[in-house]
């Protein structure tokens, strides 16, 4: 959710700003535009609405906009439409000082009133434009110091990019809630929203911590903590691939991510077992910290919820302590019951998910332990957590999650049972099996990698419903939902996921000839009671895919229209092997209706405001 790009060296900056954009593209964004110094043009300001190809075209590959100094932004519109006078760069009224913003503004109305009274005409309906006024407010010859007065002035959240042309040989990055870094070239210096959009040009990376302001020149950059005296950074070396952030060669993102899950799985569980054993030395809580957790919390977004949800299951299970998995958007507001002996299980793959953050700190500052389970290194939530458990996906591009989630869902079975070994709640032998059963997780994904045909077909006999449900009792449902929201976020079908037993207290009205329904039926001991739900809907005249594991394959195959086998699983890992049928049919649904899959619609990778 929009992006940042900003450089000072002695190359043409457009092109480079250009090129970060169009790798922070999956962050979701309706417009774009850039704000480029020339010593003899000024301050170039170029817009464009929709696709950064338009801003591509508009500025002839970047060549028709010279300078080696400037910001550039993607928007994703909150306040004001998507057009081109509300996009960033937002100027000030003199057109001297651009600003690229990614956030809210939550004062932006009373500021704007403010500054109407002093007679500043504003252009546009943005919260940003108030930055870009107040800045040339408190302008008078020197940048940083107009800065510190406008930070003391706006809240909400934001990081900024300032450039100022009066000042060229400087620009100005601000921090607050939503994630900027700094990278660290030889002869230029750069910030961006992520990492993405850098190791192109550099490795070396700093991150900002709130509050902070970064004064960028050619060579040198200077950090300053909320009170302007001059903070030391550490220095990050990134050792992501780049070609990891690229196709290589698929049609798109999410089906390369979709391939990639069972290395990723590996990746993430393989370094932490060890003959047999779990060994998760990240991990800082003690043995009588663990002791003593009397409730869980999971707190997450979207499909990391969904993760949650699975993990509800597996940790109850496990280590018989009560889990509630909430919303992070509602879990502020919802008065939780929180101790010092509650364990908040936060996951994000981004890490700077606003309300996953603001619900942790929220945790926090109530007594709970923080354990984070998070892909980007370095994130915002990582860096706050008392413990985080890295998932090791490499970037995922795709705005719909797969790896990720697959990943995470990986750690969910480290942590449930490492923690069930330390607090003694499974045998040796228990524990052995199921390690070796994690093990074979990404074996057994291949197979079902191994074999897209089939959901494909199914797909095509599909892809023309209007609308679709998933039906799952336990794990299964937990499944189900993901399974739903890949299908609504890509290929843009109403759908929705219910927990099977409860279709007959109301959505079953909605049940008519032909209407389709995805059936999972992994859980072994739950299979005949979920047949009889599946018969449920048949009798009203539903179409079926059942999804169950090889035990059951005869079986399913006659009480459903279309089945699809998965290889036999201990229950508790079901998700990772149900969600994969559920991404590809999600996937080549939305081919057929020629949807933008890696680039929904309305849909951000990274949500970073409330
Ligand atoms: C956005 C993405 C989802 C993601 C959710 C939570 O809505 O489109 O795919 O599941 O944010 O993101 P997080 O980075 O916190 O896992």
């Amino acid at each position: 959710m929009c992006g940042i790009v900003g450089y000072i060296g002695r190359e043409q900056v457009s092109p480079i700003l250009l090129d970060g954009l169009t790798r922070l593209e999956y962050r979701g964004y309706d417009s774009a535009g850039l704000a480029v110094f020339h010593p003899e043009k000024g301050l170039q300001v170029v817009k464009a609405r929709g696709r950064l190809q338009a801003l591509w075209d508009a500025t002839q590959q970047g060549q028709a906009v010279p300078g080696t100094m400037g910001v550039g932004h993607t928007r994703w519109a909150t306040h004001g439409a998507p057009n081109d006078i509300n996009s960033h760069p937002q100027v000030s009224q003199s057109g001297k000082i651009a600003v690229v913003h990614n956030g809210i503004i939550e004062n932006y109305v009373k500021l704007k009133e403010f500054l109407e009274a002093k007679g500043v005409v504003f252009a546009s309906e943005t919260d940003t434009e108030v930055v870009a006024q107040l800045l040339e407010y408190y302008y008078h010859g020197d940048l940083l110091d107009a800065v510190s007065k406008v930070l003391h002035r706006i809240e909400g959240a934001y990081a900024l990019g300032i450039v100022c042309a009066d000042e060229p040989e400087q620009f100005v990055a601000v921090r607050k809630d939503s994630p900027l870094i700094v990278g660290h070239g030889v002869g230029f210096n750069m910030i961006a929203s992520d990492v993405t959009a850098l190791i192109s040009y550099t490795r070396e990376v700093s991150y900002l911590n709130d509050g902070e302001v970064a004064v960028l020149t050619r060579d040198s950059i200077q950090v300053y903590d909320s009170l302007m005296r001059p903070v030391t950074k550490e220095v990050v070396h990134i050792d992501w691939e780049i070609s990891a952030a690229e196709k290589g060669g698929y049609e798109h993102f999410m089906f390369k991510e979709i391939m990639e899950q069972p290395k990723a799985i590996q990746a993430t569980i393989s370094p932490r077992i060890q003959n047999g054993q779990i060994v998760l030395d990240e991990l800082n809580i003690t043995q009588e910290q663990l002791q003593q957790l009397d409730r869980i919390y999971v707190i997450a977004c979207g499909s990391s919820y969904h993760v949650g949800m699975a993990a509800k299951y597996i940790l109850e299970r496990l280590l018989r302590i009560p889990v509630e998995v909430a919303l992070a958007s509602e879990f502020r507001y919802s008065e939780p019951i929180v101790t010092e002996r509650t364990l908040a299980v936060v996951i994000s793959q981004s890490g700077e998910t606003i309300d996953t953050l603001a619900a942790m700190r929220e945790a926090k500052r109530l007594g709970a332990r923080i354990l984070s389970i998070v892909n980007v290194v370095g994130s915002t939530i990582a860096r706050e957590s008392d413990d985080v458990l890295y998932t090791w996906a490499g970037p995922e591009i795709a705005v719909a999650t797969t790896k990720a989630y697959s990943t995470q869902l990986a750690v969910v079975y480290l942590l449930a049972l490492d923690f069930a070994k330390k607090l003694g709640k499974l045998n040796e032998q228990e524990y052995e099996t199921l390690v070796a059963e994690l093990e074979q997780l990404p074996e057994k994904a291949q197979m079902i990698l191994d074999h897209t045909e089939e959901i494909q077909y199914f797909a095509s006999i599909y892809f023309n419903h209007n609308s679709i449900f998933f039906i799952g009792r336990n794990i299964d449902y937990a499944v189900g939902l993901e399974g739903s929201l890949k299908l609504k976020e890509i290929s843009y079908i109403h759908s929705e996921a219910y927990a099977a037993g409860e279709l007959k207290h109301g959505t079953i009205s909605l049940i008519e000839d032909g209407t389709l329904v995805v059936a999972l039926a992994g859980w072994n001991t739950l299979f005949e009671k979920l047949m009889s739900n599946v018969k449920e809907v048949k009798a009203r005249g539903a179409d079926v895919i059942g999804v169950a594991t090889q035990t059951h394959a005869q079986k399913l195959s006659t009480q459903v229209d279309s089945a699809l086998v998965i290889p036999d699983v201990h229950p508790m890992f079901l998700p990772s092997l149900e969600v994969i049928p559920m991404q590809l049919f999600a996937y080549y649904v939305a081919l057929m209706r020629g949807c933008d899959i890696d680039k929904p619609r309305n849909l951000a990778k990274s949500v970073t405001v409330e």
